[in-house]
Parts: C-alpha cells; sequence; structure tokens
C-alpha cells in the first residue's frame, strides 16, 4: 500500500505546474480541526466527496439512503423534448426580438412573445442531470423499511486532509461501518460497508436513477423524477465482478459501471423501475464496491483502497500546496469562524468548483438556473485559484473563453458589431440562453483582460501572450465598437440599453454605469498593452474609446449606479442588489477618474442607505475588498462575518433571501477577499488584519 501511495505522488508532483510553496505552518493541524463531525443528516446541504467535475452528496450513512442528495457532474445533460407548436418545433425556430439601439434594430437572445414555447425550451434546455442515487438496502432488517430515526450512534466524519467520509451507527444490535471516497481521476466513487448484517442480514446498496424534467429554473435540494420511471429506460449489462447500467432519457445516455471485491449478487428490484440491489453472495461481513458514472463504458476500475490512496494524495498535495493562511484561532472567535469558512470553502471549491467548464452557482451540489452557468460569474468563481497559486485548477476551466469564441463571434456579427461578444448563462456549447438581462449584461466582457493579465503577471512568456491574443483582441474590438460615441458630449457612452451588475435598473435608460465605465477602461488598457509586449500596435480605435470614456457619474458628491439614475440614494429598488459600484477600488485597481473623496462619500452612503438583508453572495467579499484597499480591516472583518453572509453547518455559503443554499460565489468571493487581505496588490503597504490579530501566511499571488 505505501508504495503505491508514493507511486502516486511521484506521478501527481510531475504534473503540478506551479512551484510549491516552502510551507511554515502545519497546515494538516488547522485543516483537520474543521473537519466535519454529524450525527444526522443535514437537510438541505449535504456532505460531498467530489472531484470539481463530478460530486457526489450524501447523508448520515455515508451514501443517498435517506435523502436523495445529488449526484451531479460536467457532462451529464439532457434536453427535453421540443415544443410541438406550429413553427416552433426546432431551435432554428427561435429568432429572438429587435431592439433599437442608437438609432438601429440590434437582435438580442430574449424570449420572443410570439415565440414563447421555443424560447421557454432555449431557457430550460439543456439542464444538468442528477446521474443517480445510491442507498444502503436493508435487506433483511426489520422488514427493510428503516427510517434514520432507528439508527442510534449515529456518527460522520469528513477529513478533509483526505478526501473520506467515514459513516458508522448501529441497528438491531449491530455495528455498521461505511467510507465513501470520490476518485480524484474518474468519475468514481468508493464505498466500503463492514458490519455483521452484510453477511447475516443481507445489507446491501440499491442504485437508481432519475428522470430530468427539465421544469425548474431551481432544482433544489433534490435534482429528477425518481417517479416518472415510463418515460426513461435502464438496461444492464453483467461482467465478472461487475455490471453496467446504461441509462437512456430520449437523447442522452450514459453509464454506471459497478465493480465490486469478492462475490456479490446486483439485480434489479422491479422490471417496471431503475432501481437495482448489490448484495453479497458470501459469507462476507464487507462489501466494497466503486460506481463510475461516465458517457460511455470504457475506463479501468480501481479498487476501493487504490482510490482510497489516490484521493488521499490528491487532497494532503491539494492542501499542501499553493497559499496558505492561518488565523489567531484560539483567541478570537471572529478569527475562528473566518478559519472555519476559509478551510470549508477551499474543500467545497475543489469539489464543486474546478470542473471542465465554469461553475454554476450551487456548484454540483443542486441545479440553479437549470443547471447552468453565467459567464460574467466567471471571475468570482475563478479568480480566487490564482491568488492562492492554484494554478492547475484556474487553468481546468480557463480555455472556455477560446472555446466560446466562435460563438462570441457570430453574437456580435449577428448585433453589427465587430469582434467577439461574450454570452451570459451557458451550457458547454456555448450557446447563451435568452433573456432580457441575459442579453444585456456586459460586466462580462472585460473578465478575459484581468485573467490574462494576472497570468502574466505570474507567467510573463510568449506562451500566455499567444494564448491570449486573439481573444483580447475579439473582445477589445467587440468592446470598442460597442462603446457608443456622443458627438454632442464628445465622450464615448456604454448604452442604452443595457444592464449594470445590479441589474435593477430600466436598461432602456441605464447608460454610463460607473463600474462598466471603469472595467472597460482596464480591459481596453489590458488589450492595449498585450499588443505592446508583442511589439504589435493596438487599433486605434482602442485607444481612443480607452481615453475617452464618460466620467463617472455621480450625484451629491457620490457616485451612482448610472448616469441619470433618479434619486438613487432615496429610492429602495436602487439601494439593494449587487453594490457593483464599489467594484472601482479595491476589485480593480485605481482608475485615473477616480476621486477618493467622491468615493469615500459613496461607500458611506452604501453603509446609511443599503438594504443588507436582501444583499447576497459576492456582495459581502466584494465591500470587504473595498474595505481593505482604503486600509479598514475591522470593516473588512465584519464585512466577510455580516449576519447576512451565512455559511452553514457543514460549510456551504447560505443563499439568503434572494437565492438557494448553496451559493458559491460567496465562497470564492471569500476566498479571493482574504487573499488580497493577505497577499495584496500593487502599492499595498502591508496585511490588512485587525489589530491584535496574530495572522500568518504565505504563497499568495499579489493582486492589481
Ligand atoms: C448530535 O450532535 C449535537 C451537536 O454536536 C448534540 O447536541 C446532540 O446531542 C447529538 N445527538 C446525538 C443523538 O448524538
Ligand atoms: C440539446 O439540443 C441542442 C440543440 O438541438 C443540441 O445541440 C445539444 O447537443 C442537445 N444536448 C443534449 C444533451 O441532448
Ligand atoms: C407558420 O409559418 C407559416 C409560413 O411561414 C405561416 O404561414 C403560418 O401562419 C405560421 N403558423 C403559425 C401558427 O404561426
Ligand atoms: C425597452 O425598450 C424595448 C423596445 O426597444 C421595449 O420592448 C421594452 O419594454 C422597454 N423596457 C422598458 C422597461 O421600458
Ligand atoms: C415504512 O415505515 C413508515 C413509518 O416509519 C411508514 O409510514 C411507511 O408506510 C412504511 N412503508 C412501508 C412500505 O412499509
Ligand atoms: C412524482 O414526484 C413529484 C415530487 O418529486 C410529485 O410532485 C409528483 O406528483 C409525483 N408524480 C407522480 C405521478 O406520482
Ligand atoms: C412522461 O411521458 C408521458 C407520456 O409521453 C408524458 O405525458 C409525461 O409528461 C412525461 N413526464 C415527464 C415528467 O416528462
Ligand atoms: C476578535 O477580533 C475582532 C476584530 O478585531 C474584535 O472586534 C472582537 O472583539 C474580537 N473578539 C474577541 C473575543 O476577542
Ligand atoms: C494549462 O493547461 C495547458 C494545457 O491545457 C498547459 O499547456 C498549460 O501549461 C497550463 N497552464 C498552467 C498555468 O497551468
Ligand atoms: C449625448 O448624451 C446626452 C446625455 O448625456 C444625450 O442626451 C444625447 O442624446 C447624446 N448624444 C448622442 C449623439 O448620442
Ligand atoms: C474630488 O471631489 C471633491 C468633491 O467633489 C472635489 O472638491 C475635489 O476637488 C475633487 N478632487 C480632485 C482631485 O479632482
Ligand atoms: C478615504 O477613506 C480612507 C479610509 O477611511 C482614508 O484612509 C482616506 O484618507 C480617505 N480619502 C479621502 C480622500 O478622503
Amino acid at each position: 500500500m505505501l508504495s503505491v501511495l508514493s507511486w502516486g505522488r511521484a506521478l501527481f508532483l510531475l504534473s503540478v505546474v506551479s512551484p510549491s510553496v516552502e510551507s511554515k505552518i502545519n497546515r494538516k493541524s488547522i485543516i483537520q480541526q474543521y473537519n466535519l463531525k454529524l450525527n444526522q443528516s443535514h437537510p438541505y446541504s449535504p456532505v460531498q466527496v467530489g472531484n470539481g467535475n463530478f460530486a457526489f452528496g450524501v447523508d448520515i450513512t455515508g451514501l443517498q439512503t435517506f435523502l436523495p442528495h445529488n449526484t451531479l457532474s460536467s457532462w451529464g445533460w439532457h434536453n427535453s423534448s421540443l415544443p410541438s407548436t406550429p413553427n416552433q418545433t426546432s431551435p432554428a425556430d427561435y429568432t429572438g426580438v429587435e431592439w433599437w439601439t442608437h438609432g438601429r434594430l440590434v437582435n438580442y437572445e430574449q424570449p420572443n412573445p410570439a415565440e414563447k414555447e421555443i424560447s421557454q425550451w432555449m431557457i430550460a434546455n439543456p439542464h444538468r442531470i442528477n446521474l443517480g442515487r445510491v442507498g444502503l438496502w436493508f435487506g433483511g432488517i426489520k422488514g427493510g423499511n428503516i427510517s434514520e430515526r432507528q439508527l442510534s450512534a449515529r456518527c460522520q466524519e469528513l477529513d478533509l486532509w483526505e478526501g473520506a467520509v467515514t459513516s458508522s451507527f448501529s441497528i438491531d444490535g449491530a455495528e455498521v461501518h461505511i467510507t465513501t471516497i470520490a476518485s480524484p481521476k474518474t468519475d468514481t466513487v468508493a464505498v466500503k460497508i463492514s458490519s455483521t448484517l452484510v453477511r447475516t442480514a443481507g445489507l446491501g446498496v440499491f442504485f437508481d436513477f432519475p428522470y430530468a424534467s427539465g421544469k425548474n429554473k431551481f432544482d433544489t435540494p433534490f435534482v429528477g423524477l425518481f417517479n416518472a420511471t415510463s418515460n426513461h429506460t435502464t438496461s444492464i449489462e453483467y461482467r465478472e465482478r461487475a455490471a453496467s447500467i446504461t441509462h437512456t432519457l430520449d437523447a442522452t445516455t450514459y453509464v454506471a459501471d459497478i465493480a465490486w471485491e469478492g462475490y456479490a449478487r446486483i439485480s434489479r428490484l422491479h422490471d417496471d423501475e431503475h432501481k437495482y440491489i448489490l448484495a453479497t453472495s458470501q459469507n462476507s461481513e464487507t462489501l466494497s464496491f466503486t460506481i463510475t458514472y461516465a458517457p460511455q463504458l470504457g475506463h479501468k476500475s480501481s479498487t476501493v483502497e487504490t482510490i482510497k490512496d489516490e484521493a488521499a494524495v490528491w487532497w494532503s498535495d491539494y492542501w499542501t500546496n499553493g497559499a496558505f493562511i492561518s488565523l489567531p484561532t484560539a483567541t478570537n472567535s471572529s478569527a475562528n469562524e473566518l478559519q472555519r469558512r476559509i478551510v470549508l470553502s477551499q474543500y467545497l471549491l475543489a469539489v464543486n468548483g474546478a470542473g471542465k467548464d465554469p461553475t454554476q452557482e450551487s456548484g454540483l451540489v443542486n441545479n440553479g438556473w437549470y443547471g447552468k452557468f453565467h459567464m460574467e460569474m466567471v471571475f468570482w468563481h475563478l479568480t480566487h485559484w490564482m491568488f492562492w497559486g492554484k494554478w492547475d485548477l484556474y487553468n481546468r476551466s480557463i480555455g472556455v473563453y477560446e472555446r466560446f469564441l466562435p460563438s462570441s463571434f457570430g453574437r456580435a456579427r449577428k448585433q453589427g458589431y465587430e469582434g467577439a461578444r461574450i454570452g451570459k448563462m451557458s451550457d458547454p456549447s456555448g450557446r447563451s440562453a435568452p433573456g432580457e438581462i441575459n442579453s444585456l449584461l456586459i460586466w462580462q466582457q472585460p473578465h478575459p483582460m484581468y485573467f490574462a493579465e494576472m497570468e502574466y503577471r505570474a507567467f510573463p512568456t510568449e506562451k500566455t501572450l499567444k494564448k491570449w491574443d486573439h481573444i483580447l483582441t475579439g473582445v477589445a474590438d467587440f468592446m470598442a465598437s460597442y462603446a457608443w460615441w456622443n458627438s454632442t458630449k464628445h465622450q464615448y457612452d456604454l448604452g442604452p440599453p443595457m444592464y449594470p451588475v445590479s441589474e435593477n435598473t430600466n436598461p432602456n435608460q441605464t447608460v454610463n454605469p460607473t463600474f462598466e465605465l471603469a472595467y472597460w477602461r482596464f480591459g481596453l488598457d489590458v488589450a492595449k498593452k498585450w499588443q505592446t509586449r508583442q511589439n504589435k500596435s493596438a487599433p486605434v480605435r482602442w485607444t481612443h474609446v480607452r481615453d475617452n470614456l464618460a466620467p463617472f457619474p455621480t450625484e451629491d458628491g457620490a457616485y451612482v449606479i448610472y448616469e441619470g439614475i433618479p434619486n438613487m440614494w432615496s429610492t429602495p429598488k436602487y439601494t439593494e442588489d449587487h453594490p457593483g459600484l464599489l467594484g472601482i477600488y479595491g476589485w480593480l485597481p485605481p482608475d485615473p477618474r477616480l476621486n477618493m473623496t467622491t468615493f469615500n462619500n459613496t461607500i458611506a452612503k452604501i453603509h446609511q442607505t443599503w438594504n443588507f438583508p436582501f444583499s447576497y453572495g459576492w456582495d459581502f467579499p466584494l465591500l470587504a475588498i473595498t474595505e481593505a484597499r482604503r486600509g479598514d480591516a475591522e470593516r473588512a472583518v465584519q464585512q466577510l462575518l455580516d449576519v447576512n453572509n451565512a455559511f452553514d453547518e457543514v460549510g456551504m455559503p447560505v443563499g439568503g433571501t434572494r437565492v438557494p443554499t448553496p451559493y458559491f460565489p460567496s465562497a470564492a468571493g471569500l476566498l479571493l477577499a482574504v487573499a488580497m487581505m493577505a497577499g495584496g496588490w500593487d502599492g499595498f503597504v502591508g496585511p490588512v488584519w485587525p489589530a491584535g490579530w496574530e495572522v500568518e501566511s504565505e504563497g499568495f499571488v499579489r493582486g492589481m
């Protein structure tokens, strides 16, 4: 076993790109303080194992016995049948809508009232599917109908350092021990069940497969329909000590490959259901098996022990590499809670937020927005990986800009703009779902510039320049052609129509939003530098737009969401939602237009007027980053621990009044804020922590 382990470690180290940090902090002892310990199923947030592309949520049994927590992946998607309404039977029948935009009609991907059915189909499809459920089958114990309350001495621990869940309980006077691990390499769950009941009472496991309805925008906490049994099929093929179940839901087909150790039997429960039972058929007190979900059969299965070792290596390397921080947890309860959030967010983001595509807001826990991901949220989901020096995890999905470039060019061309316009609510194909906000939001456009610049600071090579060159050029061309030359004011305006970050204004009146003006300038500036670094000259238009964007709009000596917004500070609907305008100082490096007196007035007004119970997600980390750049450590920490910014018992960021739990941008934003407080930015003078806090940190990448 030792040799397998060290061999695995050697292989892993060869593949690590970023240099590892010489660690002075005893990371393991800090991490393990926050191991989850539960004695009952958490009702809506599962304990999870996973690998970034695949996650498996469990109840108190370490499986999905009592609660059908989900098994979600990057690759499992389904289309409902197309509408049968005449002329609305294919995606090609969807034409969007045209809105007047600076004197011309522009086509936007919005629901068309004359194409209602196909518009809705385009929104809800494809949707992410729950791949299946695996639970304990109680066999002959008490007639097989057992509830959680009947289990005594329940006890569960997630060992964060090794990525393993161990669960135990007693029933009928016998102990049951279960170990649950996800493979870091394949979408496999490895399970070992030990109990005399395996031998004496037929204690085994069931596998069940749900249909996908695509009816719910938010499918939470459970995804899929287990009772629409006639709408889909499963079939089983047996091999030696293995069986594969092929699940077909309309055009979607995938395989659940189950392999066990020793002698066991798997059989279908009833002919008309999709439920299969695995139980041992020998004189054994353990049942060990793996279940691998994959689009096709063809992986090589490993034993439970091998997967356990591989996971232990992966997770301990994950914790050992990259940055780390140690807060004074023993002396200050706020520091302890912040450390808990940091450690559990690190675990959960590696499980839920490190796949081949950008993360959905609820990761791989449950589905929001039909399981789709949002291109404007990529900033929040991905940036922290760079700041923590976890470049390999950042790298897994950053290729999305390259992959989506053809559809981004197509979108801009169709709308009469130059370059590449990045979409919004997306599926892996790069299609952006119809939506008024979806089609009119613009703050996702400069994200590639932010990522490229951070990458170049860490890896200032030809390769980095080449990797981003055509992407930045495409996006900068769009940004420059989108900016509207206002010939009376001699400036470039952004919008209308458009939605700013806060999504709460009239798009036909929204012009020159503060944050977007700053981000446009930042993006075009990076795009120009990119050309200079390659000894090429940037298009004149980029520079002209960069240098002639409208000034930041103000009212009463403070910045406002957009130019001409009526009575912003006394209008409740404007003093809630994301306070995106603060992003001009903190999130972004200072803009030449920035006036700190005005900015300080703005943040003061936010503190006076904002409806914080209605805030959610990255709002609090954004405030923390802003306060940190202003040097106010107390307030920065307060924001991260704000009562409206809760993290539950298993570490999931609570959605709050607006969205379901979990809402991972809160976790990712927390890690970004902490990284900036510890590692700083250009011109930074020292870490931003409350007086008296002894903080040790290492390995953080400096921001801009
Ligand atoms: C479960 O844990 C909670 C909190 O740690 C404790 O208060 C409770 O008594 C425990 N219940 C059982 C049945 O062990
Ligand atoms: C869903 O339908 C779209 C449009 O027809 C197609 O491109 C896509 O591959 C389908 N996806 C799945 C998972 O069937
Ligand atoms: C469908 O399209 C045809 C031809 O474009 C048109 O004549 C017909 O009225 C349309 N039907 C409906 C229900 O819109
Ligand atoms: C904005 O203008 C479009 C037409 O260009 C119209 O359909 C829409 O209702 C307007 N929205 C608001 C909130 O006024
Ligand atoms: C299982 O037990 C519960 C009560 O614990 C009862 O409500 C339910 O009807 C039982 N189901 C079967 C199939 O016996
Ligand atoms: C199937 O289960 C869902 C809840 O998951 C329920 O709303 C629905 O009524 C059930 N349908 C049938 C046919 O039993
Ligand atoms: C299952 O199929 C039946 C018959 O085609 C259909 O009426 C029903 O709506 C389908 N159920 C779901 C959940 O799609
Ligand atoms: C912990 O630190 C915070 C921030 O400085 C401070 O407000 C709080 O009073 C401290 N709590 C304790 C128990 O020392
Ligand atoms: C990212 O992955 C690509 C291959 O997909 C590799 O060439 C590159 O070196 C990786 N970069 C980093 C920063 O890890
Ligand atoms: C210039 O901006 C003003 C408002 O700031 C607007 O009323 C005017 O229509 C704009 N002119 C052009 C040519 O876009
Ligand atoms: C910043 O704004 C304040 C208040 O509007 C003004 O008095 C001051 O002159 C401005 N500072 C600069 C450098 O423009
Ligand atoms: C803005 O606020 C920060 C934090 O309180 C302070 O350090 C800075 O001097 C202020 N700047 C101006 C121009 O008022």
